[in-house]
């Protein structure tokens, strides 16, 4: 008889699921559904705030994080879930002016605040200049890190120019420069996986350098 390969990993499979799954008797069964706690619905929480300049009003479980708020109830994906641990900043969206991972932020934590997201910075026609520059010398190759990457360094430069110094910054009592250190240092929670960093910095630094 010949066997396609097909039905060769079917069997594979379920004898594989065999003896990966223990025998368990009709009174075992019943014993442990007797012991199994019910299921208690999830405590969910109002919540108002503003999105991109829009005000919005969910009602969420309150374990969900700010992206899956932004993302799975506001459709607003162009916020990226890369780690979901607050590892790679993929995620990053401004609140009131600052930088944030959004993993790592409970939604309901948000109540009153205004909240930036990469579709808030600028429109196809109209990009925000950070954005312009990213395209005009090429600061991403596959995209998936460039709406916190985006978000990230126009944070970045405000901070800069609020004279908010970093790790690196020799003077705490100087107004610290965009510098190629600076802002590496400061841009050094947004992981890109392409490796696209000398281009990132060179937008940058152009949009650092208008601003001055
Ligand atoms: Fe939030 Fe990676 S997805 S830091
Ligand atoms: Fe691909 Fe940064 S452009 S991860």
């Amino acid at each position: 008889m010949k066997i396609s390969r097909r039905s060769l990993l079917k069997m594979g499979a379920a004898s594989a699921t065999a003896v990966a799954v223990p025998a368990v008797s009709a009174t075992q069964d019943a014993a442990a559904g007797a012991s199994a706690p019910a299921a208690r619905p999830p405590v969910t929480s109002k919540l108002s705030f503003s999105v991109n300049g829009k005000l919005q009003h969910l009602e969420l479980d309150t374990r969900t994080t700010l992206l899956d708020a932004l993302r799975e109830h506001l459709h607003l994906t162009g916020t990226k879930k890369g780690c979901d641990h607050g590892q790679c900043g993929a995620c990053t969206v401004i609140v009131g002016g600052r930088r944030i991972n959004s993993c790592l932020t409970l939604a309901v934590m948000q109540q009153g605040a205004s909240v930036t997201t990469i579709e808030g910075l600028g429109t196809r026609s109209d990009l925000h200049p950070m954005q312009a520059a990213f395209v005009k010398h090429d600061g991403y190759q596959c995209g998936y890190c460039t709406p916190g990457q985006i978000c990230s360094a126009v944070a970045v430069l405000d901070e800069i120019r609020r004279g908010i110094p970093s790790h690196v910054s020799a003077d705490l009592n100087a107004r610290p420069q965009a510098t190629a250190a600076e802002v590496r240092e400061r841009m050094s929670g947004n992981i890109c996986r392409c490796g696209a960093y000398s281009n990132i910095a060179v937008a940058i630094a152009e949009v650092a350098g208008g601003q001055a």
